[in-house]
């Protein structure tokens, strides 16, 4: 079987992880990378034996070698680059966020849908085994009526590398929201299933990298002194059409006990669920006894476990794509509607 061969846009930290995933499928290849670093251009191609080395989009895109690309550059270049390698004829398997805004977003899948390309957003936390038992449970309606989900994504000093694009408002956006919040949110509204937001009151705060202080280990991007003017701390709460509401709340630097605290709280009216590690609350109907269950025997629809080995499996075996388009356009709208409640101080309606 022919296999996929993959180029690289944008070479720097997470790329590293990535090309290791994708290149652990039997399908798949790597041929081509691009970055603006020569460096860390470099430093891929050698650690991955990617034979082709590009100093522009166009030149990796323009390879008909190259079948699907994955993009991790800087949030400001997303939809550009996926708008780029869309019209060039590739696959996309792109980074989150999925863009600066909702309008961009709109732009790529109008493009997905003229050119009948596979496009997906990688969230990967969805493809964890303790996610996949906590849908499946929701799925087959355990929960029952899910009305409320707590998101949250605390860190104590998890701003990556200061003086870079992620720091940026021109270049990433927002700061943890786009991060790390987005990465909750989306797991929760995918355990509720539900993505018809229909309003967002939200708050956000620059108050850690803006005084040089809060970073963390990420990002590989070089120090450029650019200026920190993004969110370290946000809040959300979240209405959607059925009546539920979702809270959202995110810090890439703050004074708080633990180093790092994450959890997707699910609460339904006839169970309960966390996600980090998967456990699941009610109570037992022939005792009345109430449980806390932390062993869930559920199979795994995607036992792979691997978003890569999803977009992969759905170019070469027709796999269903865990990440829908309509899914990753309405956690956009949600991002856009915290900015903007944040900045006006009102209720933006989606
Ligand atoms: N899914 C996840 O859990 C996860 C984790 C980390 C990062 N990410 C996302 O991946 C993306 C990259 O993050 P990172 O940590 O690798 O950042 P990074 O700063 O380490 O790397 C970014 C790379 O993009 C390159 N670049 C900048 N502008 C470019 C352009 N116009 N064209 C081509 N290359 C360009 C830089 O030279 C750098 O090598 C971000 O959007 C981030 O949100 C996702």
């Amino acid at each position: 079987m022919k296999k996929i061969q993959f180029g690289f846009i944008g070479t720097g930290k997470i790329t590293h992880s990535s090309a290791t995933k994708i290149l652990e499928h039997p399908s798949a290849t790597a041929v081509a990378a691009f970055d603006l670093s020569t460096e860390r251009l470099r430093e891929l191609c050698s650690s991955f034996d990617i034979p082709n080395a590009y100093t522009s989009a166009e030149d990796l895109l323009s390879d008909s070698k190259v079948d699907a690309v994955y993009i991790a550059t800087p949030n400001k270049f997303h939809a550009p680059h996926a708008l780029q390698a869309l019209k060039a004829g590739k696959h996309v398997i792109l980074e989150k966020p999925f863009a600066m805004n909702a309008k961009e977003a709109e732009e790529v899948l109008q493009t997905v849908e003229k050119t009948g390309l596979t496009f997906m957003l990688g969230m990967n936390q969805r493809y964890t085994p303790d996610a996949q038992k906590i849908y499946s449970l929701a799925r087959k309606g355990v929960f029952e009526d899910i009305h409320y989900g707590k998101a949250y994504w605390f860190r104590r000093e998890g701003i990556p590398k200061l003086g870079t694009w992620f720091g940026s408002k021109e270049l990433a956006g927002a700061g943890a929201i786009n991060d790390i919040g987005v990465h909750m949110l989306d797991l929760c509204l995918h355990i509720m299933g539900n993505f018809e937001p229909v309003s967002v009151s939200g708050a956000t705060y620059t108050k850690f990298g803006n005084r040089g202080l809060g970073e963390g280990g990420w990002g590989n991007s070089d120090r450029e002194e650019i200026a920190f003017d993004v969110d370290d701390l946000s809040t959300a709460l979240i209405k959607m059409k059925n009546g539920a509401t979702v809270s959202l709340e995110t810090t890439w630097a703050c004074h708080t006990e633990e180093a790092n605290r994450m959890n997707v709280e699910i609460f339904g009216t006839e169970a309960g669920a966390s996600l980090y590690p998967a456990k699941l609350f009610y109570t037992e109907p022939s005792t009345g006894e109430y449980l806390v269950k932390e062993t869930l025997q559920e199979p795994l629809l995607l036992p792979h476990c691997d978003r890569f080995h999803n977009f992969i499996n759905h170019l070469t075996e027709g796999e269903e794509l865990l990440v829908k388009p309509s899914e990753a356009l309405a956690i956009q709208k949600i991002l856009d509607a915290v900015s903007e409640s944040s900045r006006t101080g009102q209720e933006v309606l989606i």
